[in-house]
């Protein structure tokens, strides 16, 4: 039998952020939304009735065109309503919703957790809706964002599968996927690995949330239809620091990184992390010929720093991949900032612009909320999910920046384009 990822209830979620979210632990909350108006999206009737309009972009299952043959089709920009005539009960279809911007109607059925609400100004939130047939999944893998994870089940039934950073030797990682393939294993065997790695699975149902903490390994498979969202909040500053957006991420920065989530804001580091954090920007501060040589330097380092913790050891199975990961690193340099020898300093990249937003952003917002003809109550919930902001007034720059990205996105759309 495979372990259950532990399970508390609403009432309880109180607690979530001492005692889950710090000490990293997954948890299931049961019913965390019940009372909420997206409650009444726990069918897929009572979703088309509400979210019907909602725009969604349809896809191939990532993993999929990683692996694929280049024939992936193009993304189709659709409706949910058109998404569940064309594919809904379709198995194994392969074309999916995912990491898609939350939409305006989905965000207006449903209040933010207090323990998502940012704590600091460099608390950010971002929200991805998922929609997929049965039998469809997410390959086995670990976000690199370094954000915490609220998943929320809107309709139907997803079963999802974790691990801790610590199993990486098992999973045979390659960048931030893993090379075990849970979704072709039969169930005993997938059971008898699950437990061999030291996972954890749950069935989510709607109105349930799972929390995931920050760079936890995760598999997911839609047992229904079904739809789900989640919440990425409170990353500190130093897993923002360690997050792809300086760093490739593989198991190396993954294990390093992960204990720098127990670290409440405003505490110092302890001084083991301390330590590390030092030597890892000291090698990102110093002098390099150029960007290879910067991101060999900080691969070695982050493997050091791993090995001599204990973790990031070496796989169990027989391929090395690091060669590979190495190359891959390399190809994903030609269109990123990352590893340029001559980029901004840690200490640089360690502040948060929360200058207030410009008057000429604040016009251009209000014009497009204007021309969408969003309603004042959606607009305020839209603020409040999205930011945790009461008006617009209070948005920093860069949450206007990203606020106008929205709207300006297909995403921000009230309804969907109609296709013929
Ligand atoms: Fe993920």
């Amino acid at each position: 039998m495979v372990r259950e990822i532990p399970e508390i209830t609403a009432a309880a979620a109180t607690d979530l952020w001492d005692t889950y979210a710090l000490p990293r632990r997954p948890v299931v909350v049961r019913g965390l939304f019940r009372d909420q108006p997206i409650a009444d999206a726990a069918t897929v009737a009572g979703a088309r009735r509400l979210l019907g309009a909602a725009p969604v972009l349809i896809k191939e299952e990532y993993s999929r065109s990683f692996a694929g043959d280049g024939q992936a089709p193009e993304p189709e920009l659709a409706s949910l309503d058109d998404y569940v005539g064309r594919y809904g009960d379709e198995p194994d279809s392969g074309r999916v919703v995912t990491e898609w911007d939350v939409p305006p109607t989905l965000l207006e059925l449903f209040t933010l957790p207090e323990f998502c609400r940012p704590q600091a100004p460099v608390h950010d939130l971002f929200l991805h809706a998922f929609l997929a047939g049965p039998g469809n999944y997410a390959h086995l893998h670990f976000d690199q964002d370094q954000r915490h994870v609220l998943l929320v089940q809107v309709f139907g039934r997803k079963r999802v599968v974790v691990f801790p950073p610590s199993a990486s030797r098992w999973l045979h990682p390659f960048g931030n996927l893993g090379s075990v393939r849970l979704q072709g294993m039969a169930p005993a065997e997938r059971d008898a690995f699950i437990d061999l790695a030291g996972g954890m699975q749950t069935i989510l149902e709607p109105t349930d949330a799972l929390f995931m903490p920050l760079l936890v390994w995760h598999f997911a498979d839609y047992v229904d239809f079904g739809m789900s969202f989640n919440i990425r909040f409170r990353r500190n500053a130093h897993n923002r620091f360690l997050s792809a957006d300086n760093f490739a991420g593989d198991r190396y920065v993954q294990a390093v990184s992960e204990p720098f989530g127990a670290v409440r804001v405003g505490d110092p580091l302890p001084a083991d992390l301390a330590a590390e954090f030092a030597r890892i920007t000291a090698v990102h501060d110093a002098d390099h010929p150029d960007r290879e040589a910067k991101y060999r330097a900080m691969r070695a380092t982050f493997r050091d720093v791993a090995r001599q913790r204990g973790d990031g050891a070496d796989p169990v199975y027989v391929f090395p991949l690091d060669d590979m990961d190495e190359r891959q690193a390399m190809l994903g340099m030609r269109d990123t900032f990352r590893y340029r020898p001559d980029g901004r300093s840690s200490a640089d990249m360690m502040v948060v612009d929360d200058r207030p937003a410009a008057g000429s952003q604040l016009r251009m917002v209000r014009d497009l909320v204007r021309r969408h003809g969003y309603p004042d109550s959606l607009f305020a919930r839209v603020l409040a999910n999205k930011f945790a902001k009461a008006t617009v007034e209070e948005l920093s720059r860069g949450e206007v920046a990203r606020l106008v990205a929205y709207l300006q996105s297909p995403s921000g759309l009230l309804r969907a384009p109609v296709t013929v």
